[in-house]
């Protein structure tokens, strides 16, 4: 459970009344009890309202508002405000403001304009937060702290001063000595070498590449000096208010942050959710990618979905509403995967600025005749149904490996192709998406004791302990999958010598010489041997399409389990399998198109036993299960357009496992089948 004070699904949003005359305030809170919602986020973007000047705190109108909510029974997430410094900062202070790469500064008008490393910022940041903390910390609105706001969405680089003089101290930190630094960042190249640290700067504007190391040590130094910002905030709050709990909002994969830093500082995730609806079924799959990541974050408890749109957002080119039903669907969703809470921006849709044509739980025109509104209200209803769920659990045994520093690595210039992480990752989890197979991910260094299954998709920079990690999982008996371009690079961006993939060439069995990507449109074909069950994929000869990348791979005791077809890398293995201890280890040396993946990941499935809840559900529906203390909640969603049928019955370890219990959004029990109706979600008790 999230907030002792508050045992339930939290529903509710952004609640921006500084918008607003007081008189709307009233109003605001009767609709807010008429649909259900127990917790708003106030104050995000409060700032400028809050401290009129350097001296002066106006706390009354705050005061007001939360004593509301507090009399209507509404619990309140408190922000701290620090996510939009006020005008009069930057006019009395200039060194408030972040600066480009190429030196020019961000000005104030927008928001987020601030640089994470300006002593000023961070020392009105920290009086206003004290103050905060001090005035709340017995209100009994209170219920958790919401830090900042999407820390790093808007501007993540800070090239200013005082992050240049921040970045050295974080480098002498790292280095301890120039000459560590000179030779982790290869600095005998292009006569870069640094003979004082005051010649060191951030990666700015330059004529050609800057330094690949410097620049993935400017990516965890930013990402560092983000978080610095969070946690101080954090101890502010939390030495007023021990028991609160304290979030920030993520926003998924999201690149600047190396999010495993981040939140092992926070009391619980949360993260803002804005699929595309334009992009059909892959919406539904980038959400569940997100709730999955936010989830595995911090696994021992539940995550907020602390934003998403009713309707429609405003700052993609053509925004397309969610049509009636998929609200509703997709707030589920979230629950399905993990969530404890479901949030929006924001509660009333603004009349003037920047997001007014942003989708709200109370639209422009009102809320008697609003669909949106009437859907808001069905889902208060629906999710206070959902309490017996509050606390539970998802136990996945398969892992995706997610690493930030990876990520930053692949996707640097001078490289020898285009890698785009991000979608790769996603590509992998969708296999487990579609097939209803419980996935978290995982750091690679992480404990993968949970897991009888690691994915390891492009890990090209892997420091030497988190590959040691991998080859110890898979001697213990679990199955390792990975792909091209891993294990290239150690964690100072420099190339593993002797043979690629570097520390995991021992476990995976081989070694790749060279490499070529592939033009946009090139492919080459790979030839699949007749395997086996035994062989960890099975079926018979078969020729498939492959892109994008192509490795001349030399077996040192793997056996290749498919090869390529054509042209120089003809006849090299393009799929492997090496037994190592007690497990097993592929390498996928090219991209599969999806069906051919999902062919060999359903063997490699197999191979390590793991596999779906519930066997044959119907195309478009999503299947997950929560479990708490021997109670479990079988949630089936179903995507499609027409009503389907699910049969209720457990499949491989879990065969003869029977689902039927009480639909908690009904009431009705359901037995060895039931309908789910297009657009429609059933959540079962199961064995009630
Ligand atoms: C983000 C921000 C909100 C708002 C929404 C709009 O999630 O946190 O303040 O700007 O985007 O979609």
């Amino acid at each position: 459970m999230i907030s002792a004070k508050l045992p339930k699904i939290f529903y509710g949003g952004d609640y921006n009344p500084e918008q607003w005359p007081e008189a709307v305030w009233a109003e605001d809170v009767k609709l807010m009890r008429e649909a259900g919602v127990n917790l708003v986020s106030v104050g995000i973007f409060s700032w400028a309202r809050l401290q009129p000047n350097e001296r002066t705190y106006d706390w009354g109108w705050f005061d007001r508002v939360l004593d509301l909510l507090a009399a209507n029974g509404i619990l309140a997430c408190v922000a701290t405000a620090t996510a939009s410094p006020p005008a009069w900062m930057s006019t009395k202070y200039p060194d408030v403001l972040a600066v480009d790469a190429e030196g020019k500064p961000y000005y104030p008008g927008a928001r987020q304009h601030y640089s994470p490393c300006s002593p000023t910022y961070r020392r009105l940041a920290a009086a206003l937060v004290t103050r905060m903390a001090k005035r709340y910390a017995k209100h009994p609105a209170l219920a958790a702290w919401h830090i900042n706001n999407e820390y790093g969405c808007h501007m993540s680089e800070c090239h200013g001063e005082a992050s240049t003089r921040a970045w050295r101290g974080w480098l002498k930190n790292r280095y301890g000595t120039l000459e560590a630094l000179n030779a982790a960042w290869g600095t005998a190249f292009w006569s870069q070498h640094y003979y004082s640290w005051e010649e060191i700067l951030t990666p700015r504007r330059a004529p050609y590449h800057p330094n690949p190391t410097q620049q993935v040590d400017f990516k965890r130094f930013m990402s560092d000096a983000f978080l610095e910002l969070c946690t101080m905030e954090r101890d502010i709050l939390r030495a007023a208010t021990p028991e609160v709990p304290i979030t920030t909002n993520f926003m998924g994969f999201f690149k600047p942050l190396d999010h495993w830093r981040w939140a092992r500082e926070i009391d619980f995730t949360a993260w803002d959710s804005y699929p595309d609806p334009a992009t059909g079924h892959a919406a539904e799959a980038a959400a569940a990618c997100g709730h999955d990541l936010t989830r595995s974050l911090k696994k021992e408890r539940p995550f907020v979905l602390m934003e998403q749109v009713t309707s429609q957002v405003n700052w993609r080119p053509t925004n397309l509403l969610k049509r009636p039903g998929v609200m509703r669907l997709w707030s589920l969703q979230a629950v399905a995967r993990g969530a404890d809470g479901v949030m929006f921006f924001q509660w009333r849709a603004s009349q003037g600025g920047a997001e007014k044509f942003h989708g709200a739980m109370v639209p422009h025109g009102g809320t008697a005749e609003s669909r949106v509104w009437r859907e808001v209200k069905a889902l208060g209803a629906d999710l206070a149904r959902l309490e017996p769920v509050v606390g539970s659990r998802i136990q996945a045994r398969v892992a995706i490996t997610v690493d930030w520093n990876a990520w930053w690595g692949v996707e640097l210039d001078s490289r020898p192709g285009r890698i785009n992480y991000a979608a790769t990752v996603a590509e992998f989890h969708r296999y487990f998406f579609e097939r209803n197979i419980a996935v978290d991910f995982v750091h690679p260094g992480a404990d993968l004791g949970d897991y009888d299954l690691v994915v390891a998709p492009a890990l090209y920079l892997l420091a030497k302990n988190d590959a040691v990690n991998l080859e110890k999982f898979v001697a213990r008996g679990g199955v390792l999958f990975t792909t091209y371009f891993s294990g290239v690079a150690d964690e100072n961006d420099r190339i593993v010598l002797g043979g690629y993939p570097g520390y995991l060439r021992r476990v995976l069995g081989l070694w790749v010489e060279e490499w070529s990507p592939m033009m946009e449109g090139e492919t080459n074909r790979v030839r699949f041997a007749k395997t086996t069950a035994k062989d960890g994929v099975k079926g018979p000869t078969r020729v498939a399409t492959c892109s994008h990348w192509c490795e001349v791979v030399h077996l040192e005791g793997a056996r290749a389990l498919a090869t390529f077809a054509e042209d120089f890398f003809a006849g090299g293995p393009a799929l492997t399998a090496n037994a190592f201890g007690q497990g097993a280890a592929y390498y996928l040396a090219t991209k599969l198109d999806a069906p051919e993946l999902a062919r060999v990941l359903d063997g490699v499935c197999a191979r390590a036993k793991v596999g779906p809840v519930m066997a044959s559900v119907p195309k478009d529906v999503e299947v997950s299960l929560r479990e708490r203390d021997g109670a479990r909640f079988l949630f089936l969603m179903n995507h499609g357009a027409k009503a389907a049928r699910v049969r209720l019955a457990g499949v491989g370890a879990g065969a003869g496992a029977k689902f039927a219990g009480v639909d908690l959004l009904t009431g009705e029990r359901v037995g060895r089948a039931v309908t789910v109706a297009a657009l429609g979600v059933r959540v079962i008790e199961v064995g009630t």
